[in-house]
């Protein structure tokens, strides 16, 4: 490295963004020869069967309406009341816990996640988060100066791995006074898995018998980002209410987004939802995470909260947001079982997927099988054990046949799953 003039903590800090570098070729490549030849698996948000963006017509609609004041005038710090109602509501609906609710809006899940590891380990200390995650927990861990521990999210069988969780767990807590935990699920990136309910019980039962009659806390931080994309409405919010009467040493803390379920991405919108059964953790919980927002982004988005207040607050309005993600939920559904059965059919091996934007290859020299499908325009983005592909991005036109494609390469690549 040349002159550095950073701090030490900084000092050859960079962001290898291996998503931001396929989706850049790939642009590239439409550029050259057109979309049509084109298939772009790299994008995380939901484009429709014609290669736009899409954008909830009842968010359009309510965007358009939002007078100059609602758009830039500055919010409150927290973010407007009427905002976190919402934002409780929308996130828990029927499955809201028992105790203590209180919550402050982010910039995104992003904003919520730093925040959650910012206040609630120490410099230092190590976060544990499953092997297969978004790339930026990593980022997020680093430039706060924690360190990222990771488990394996699976078995063998495409289970839950309760034995890798629980020994990463156990030797956190006999080291750190706290443990930050963040669990995506459901509709886990890059996986597509979630947790049922028995293994819900199981983590929450062994996190409860980690820090019994100890002085130790733990922070679950439950990271819900394609939440709105993962099921039926109710069925697939049940586990929140598992969040309520735990032991005041276990704060859940929801990493709430409008980016996905509202299609407000570059909004930068979300909110940090706090369950405690302490009135002391609740009051902290606000006065900490107020702070932070003070010190760091200052005032929350204005025109993306009242976009999301007045739609919530309007049941017609309700309604229709519901209709138009269960249409697109279906649609990616769709494209998901496609893939699945051609991979299943051509013996492309697969990670247990569910619901959600991503379906992961699993393999070791993804780089090598990457490179040679974008030579047949095909971009999916190589991870270090795998290759995700974005159902939310690709129509079922392109998709159709993909999982061959991908086999023949893996297979031509010499590389056994
Ligand atoms: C797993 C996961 N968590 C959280 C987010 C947060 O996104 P945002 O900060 O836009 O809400 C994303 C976005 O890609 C994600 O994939």
């Amino acid at each position: 490295m040349g002159m550095s003039v950073a701090a030490n903590h900084a000092k050859g800090k960079f962001a290898a963004d291996a998503i931001m570098a396929a989706a850049a070729r790939c642009t590239e490549d439409v550029k050259k020869n057109g979309a049509d030849a084109v298939i772009n698996g790299t994008i995380g948000s939901i484009i429709d069967e014609n290669g736009d963006l899409v954008v909830l017509q009842i968010v359009k609609d309510t965007l358009k309406q939002l007078t100059p004041n609602q758009i830039v005038a500055y919010a409150p710090i927290p973010g407007f009341p009427e905002y976190l109602d919402a934002a409780i509501d929308q996130c828990f609906c029927d499955s809201r816990p028992e105790g203590y609710i209180r919550a402050i809006a982010t910039p995104g899940g992003s904003g919520a996640i730093h925040t959650a590891v910012h206040n609630y380990s120490e410099p230092g200390d190590e976060v544990l988060t499953t092997d297969w995650c978004w790339g930026a927990y990593r980022n997020i861990i680093r430039d706060d100066n924690r360190v990222l521990r990771e488990f394996e999210l699976l078995t063998d069988d495409g289970k839950f791995n309760m034995k890798s969780f629980s020994e990463n767990l156990q030797d956190l807590v006999n080291k750190q006074h706290n443990t930050v935990i963040i669990l995506n699920s459901p509709a886990n990136n890059p996986t597509g898995f979630g947790l049922n309910l028995d293994e819900w019980d199981a983590v929450l039962s062994f996190i409860k018998s980690a820090v019994e009659g100890k002085d130790k806390n733990i922070i679950l931080v439950s990271d819900v980002a394609y939440l709105d994309y993962s099921g039926e409405k109710q069925e697939c919010r049940r586990f929140f209410k598992k969040f309520g009467n735990l032991p005041a040493n276990i704060l859940p803390i929801v990493a709430y987004t409008c980016s996905k379920g509202f299609t407000l991405y570059g909004q930068r919108m979300g909110a940090m939802i706090g369950i405690t059964s302490s009135e002391d953790v609740a009051d902290e919980f606000t006065a900490i995470n107020k702070y932070t927002a003070r010190a760091t982004w200052s005032n929350p988005t204005s025109s993306a909260m009242w976009t999301m207040i007045e739609i919530t607050k309007d049941p017609e309005k309700v309604a229709r947001l519901d209709a138009e993600r269960a249409q697109y939920f279906q649609m990616i559904k769709e494209r998901a079982d496609i893939f699945m059965k051609e991979a299943a059919d051509c013996g492309l091996k697969i990670l247990p997927y569910l619901s959600g934007f991503f379906i992961t290859i699993p393999m070791i020299g993804s780089d090598k099988v990457c490179a040679a499908l974008e030579k047949e325009h095909i971009y999916l983005v190589p991870l270090k054990k795998g290759i995700r592909l974005a159902v939310c991005s690709v129509s079922k036109k392109k998709i159709a046949g993909l999982a061959a494609k991908v086999k023949a390469a893996v297979d031509a690549a010499g590389i056994v799953q």
